[in-house]
Formats: structure tokens, C-alpha cells, sequence
């Protein structure tokens, strides 16, 4: 039998310089997509999962995430006082009671290998998560009920347990954006990895299946990372960890029925706001009618 997933870890200490200027003084995390911030779908998703300890890997300049899960005492006294129940709920349903976070500094960006090490000694010894809140993964009808990517994961772990790694196919000319797997089965929901890459040229890279921004990860990969020399673009790789443990450990890709935005760029940042704007009912006529206008 499968241990449960209980914790996830989030790396939020990168620099975000791509909005620069809107992340000189915000973290990119805390970008809203339409009126919530990224991290929060992310923690939301991996609430949805059954996941309850959020390990934030935060680095300077990134206490507006740890304020944002705090209680916000004036706020609340404001909205009590004025009998605004709707957006009492929506800011107590930001940190559900029986959810805890932990806050982690990562001393200095040394890669997303080492800010998933910063977490080993509140991690221990169990399987955790690990998502990347730049990269919004919304579930196919996910709105309707169907599963999250990571309750989809979680499902996937509990049959086949060992690692597993979100997937999905990207054009060739991008593999290097990404890590990129090596697998028998390509088109199959879930494969055994036998290879897995970080940032591979597209001539060099073993297939087309990259790495989203979801993993189920067992403990060993600490002690993987760890014995890394630094990778791709003089980073301590994820990558790198959960490729040395390949043949020791199942690693398996699960393609996830859903959709991937990726935030970091503008373009998926803009994709995702359109997206959700026009999936939220108080929202999509407006919209609608202002991209008909736009457009024509
Ligand atoms: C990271 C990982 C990469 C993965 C990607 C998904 O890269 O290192 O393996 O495919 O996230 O978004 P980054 O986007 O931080 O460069």
C-alpha cells in the first residue's frame, strides 16, 4: 500500500525578472490571474489533493506570500463590521484551519534542486509534492467537479507508487524550456521513465514529453540532490536528483488530462486570464463583448 501525500513544497524564490517591472517589489507568485494569486491556485490544488502542510521555499523580497496566508486581523474586523460575509469567506477560504504553512528561506538561489533540499528536514520521510505556482494547471472540467492535476496524480501514485512526474507534449523546438523525459509507451497516461533530461537541445533531446510543474516525490531524492554537481545553466537541477534515481527508484510519467498555462511568460499569463475570465459567469459576457469589440 501506497503512503499517503500529505505535504507539498512550493519554490517561490525565484526573481520573476521576466514582469519585471511589476515583480521589483512583489513576487511573481502574488500575480493575480484574474483576482487570485498564482500561488494560491497552487496551494488550492494541492489542498484538493488531501495535501495539508504547505512548505513555501521563499527567498528575499517575499513576505507578501507569507502575509497573504497569515490572518489579517484589521481586514477581517472591517468586513465583520460591515457585514460582508461573501468576502469574509473569501478571505478566511484563503487558509482553510486545518491547513498549516511552513516558510522556508532558500539562503541563495542556487537552482530548484536546492530550494526542494531546503525542505528535507520538514519533509522527513514521507512522499511529498512539489509544485511550481508559475505553471496554472487547471484539470479537464475542473470547474464541473473533475479532478485536479495533482488529485489526478495522487490517484495515479496510489496504484503504481514511486515518482511521478506531470507530462505533456511541447513542439520540439522547446525542449529547452523544460525537462524532458525518456520513456517505452509515450502515448500511454502513465510510463516508466528510463531517461530524463534538463533542457535539452531539440536534437538532443530523448523525446517530445516535458516535465510540467507537478512531481510526486519520494525522500530519496534528497540525499540524490545532494550528491549533484551543478546542471543546466550552473543550477543544482531537480532534474538531475530524480534522473540519478532511476533504476533504484519506479519513475513514472503520467500525462494528466488538462491544461497547462505557463505563467512565467506573458503569453500564458495572458492565456490563463482570458481563460478563467471567461469560465467565471460574472465575468464572461463582458469580456466576451469586449473581445468581439477589440477584435473587429
Ligand atoms: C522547471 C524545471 C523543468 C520543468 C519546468 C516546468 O524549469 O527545471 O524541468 O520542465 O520547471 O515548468 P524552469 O521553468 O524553472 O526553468
Amino acid at each position: 500500500m501506497s503512503i499517503p501525500v500529505l505535504k507539498a513544497v512550493f519554490p517561490v524564490g525565484g526573481l520573476g525578472t521576466r514582469f519585471l517591472p511589476a515583480t521589483k517589489a512583489i513576487p511573481k507568485e502574488m500575480l493575480p490571474v484574474v483576482d487570485k494569486p498564482l500561488i494560491q491556485y497552487a496551494v488550492e490544488e494541492a489542498y484538493a489533493a488531501g495535501i495539508r502542510q504547505m512548505i513555501f521555499i521563499t527567498g528575499r523580497h517575499k513576505r507578501a506570500i507569507g502575509d497573504h496566508f497569515d490572518a489579517a486581523f484589521e481586514l477581517e474586523y472591517e468586513l465583520e463590521r460591515g457585514n460582508k460575509n461573501d468576502l469574509l469567506r473569501v478571505v478566511h477560504a484563503i487558509k482553510p484551519d486545518d491547513m498549516d504553512c511552513i516558510f522556508i528561506r532558500q539562503p541563495r538561489p542556487l537552482g530548484l534542486g536546492h530550494a526542494v533540499l531546503c525542505a528535507a528536514s520538514v519533509v522527513g520521510d514521507s512522499p511529498f509534492a512539489v509544485l511550481l505556482a508559475d505553471d496554472l494547471m487547471l484539470g479537464r472540467e475542473q470547474h464541473q467537479g473533475g479532478a485536479t492535476v495533482l488529485q489526478q496524480m495522487v490517484q495515479a501514485y496510489a496504484q503504481r507508487p514511486g515518482m511521478v512526474l506531470a507530462v505533456q507534449d511541447v513542439p520540439r523546438a522547446e525542449t529547452r524550456r523544460y525537462g524532458v523525459v525518456d520513456v517505452h509507451g509515450v502515448n500511454d497516461t502513465m510510463a516508466e521513465v528510463f531517461g530524463m533530461v534538463e533542457k535539452p537541445l531539440p536534437d538532443a533531446a530523448p523525446s517530445t514529453l516535458a516535465v510540467a510543474g507537478r512531481y510526486i516525490l519520494t525522500p530519496g531524492v534528497f540525499d540524490s540532490i545532494r550528491r549533484q554537481p551543478r546542471g543546466a545553466g550552473g543550477e543544482i537541477q531537480l532534474t538531475d536528483g530524480i534522473a540519478a534515481l532511476i533504476g533504484t527508484e519506479k519513475v513514472y510519467a503520467f500525462r494528466y488530462d488538462g491544461k497547462r498555462y505557463d505563467c512565467g511568460s506573458k503569453e500564458g499569463y495572458l492565456e490563463a486570464t482570458i481563460d478563467l475570465a471567461l469560465a467565471d459567469p460574472s465575468l464572461r459576457d463582458a469580456v466576451r463583448a469586449h473581445m468581439v469589440k477589440a477584435l473587429g
